[in-house]
């Protein structure tokens, strides 16, 4: 078989291998896939010894996104414009090129999955780290009305909204900021749902018919589409539709086939992830 593994550290909790071993499955495809668990000072040496091993791919997940983008020789564009890899492709023995699939697996999710279209409409993006710089030019190009960048530390959404400008209409602020303005899509790229917290949102950002995506994923509903539906939203997703599409864009840049993703999202919603 050929081998294939997601590195980060935690690690044990990855839903990675069971993804892959299912598209691997349905797509006939003779490969392995593991999760390794790399050192806070050891992810060089250990993508290094993968390769060693045979491995010819990798995905990436935290805290490593940003060694991963410095150890590509070569880079997507769409690497290029997150600043962060989470798919590693050995080429030779000397070339590993450098991919992001993050938001192409978010705009999938919305768009095919949700089947919410982009074009035209208000999007509020919460956060501003490397969770949220990924699905920024994803977004803008499918062509948003606007992208609102909103952070607790404002000076992060407007260093975001100087780099992207000139691909769309963005804007940045606090939460506060966007008070009183309503929108179509919120997407939550923060990381306070892991500590069970919640971004200080304003009244009236959502509408009965918004969108709100959190990019986390638990058991019981995130604090944010909690609060989302304390406030009348009905669409609350949550980020394993997104999780399972980003996997399947790894795939098709390791093994050129793109797998059925739908039956194996329904698999891991009624395993209660
Ligand atoms: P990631 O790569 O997951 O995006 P990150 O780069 O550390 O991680 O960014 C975390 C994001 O979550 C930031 O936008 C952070 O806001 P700050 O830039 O103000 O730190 C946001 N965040 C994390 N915990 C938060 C909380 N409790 N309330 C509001 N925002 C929070």
């Amino acid at each position: 078989p050929d081998f294939y593994a997601v590195i980060g550290n935690p690690i044990h909790h990855s839903k990675s291998p069971l993804i892959h071993k299912l598209f691997a499955q349905e797509t006939r495809q003779d490969m392995q896939y593991e999760a390794i668990l790399a050192p806070l000072d050891g992810f060089e040496s250990t993508v290094r010894a993968f390769q060693q091993r045979g491995g010819m791919g990798m995905n990436v997940t935290l805290p490593f996104k940003l060694e991963a983008y410095a150890l590509s020789t070569r880079l997507t564009d769409r690497a290029n414009a997150a600043q962060a890899v989470n798919t590693l492709k050995f080429i030779g023995n000397n070339d590993i090129l450098g991919d992001n699939t993050d938001g192409a697996g978010l705009m999938q999710d919305i768009e095919i999955n949700q089947r919410v279209s982009i074009a035209g409409k208000n999007i509020l993006l919460m956060g501003a780290g490397g969770a949220a710089r990924g699905t920024i030019m994803p977004l803008l190009t499918l062509k948003p009305r606007l992208l609102a960048i909103a952070n607790r530390t404002k000076e992060k959404a407007q260093v975001l909204q100087r780099q992207f400008s000139a691909h769309g209409n963005v804007l940045s602020g606090h939460y506060h900021d966007f008070s009183g303005e309503s929108f179509d899509i919120i997407i939550n790229a923060t990381s306070a749902s892991l500590h069970d917290e919640l971004p200080s949102l304003p009244e009236g950002i959502f509408s009965k018919e918004s969108l709100a995506y959190d990019m986390m994923y638990s058991q019981e509903l995130t604090p944010f589409l909690r609060f989302a539906q304390q406030q009348g939203v009905i669409k609350l997703v949550d980020g394993i539709g997104m999780l399972v599409e980003q996997a399947a864009e790894s795939f098709f840049l390791w093994r050129g086939i793109r797998p059925e993703t739908k039956k194996v999202i329904e698999m891991l919603k009624n395993k209660g992830h």
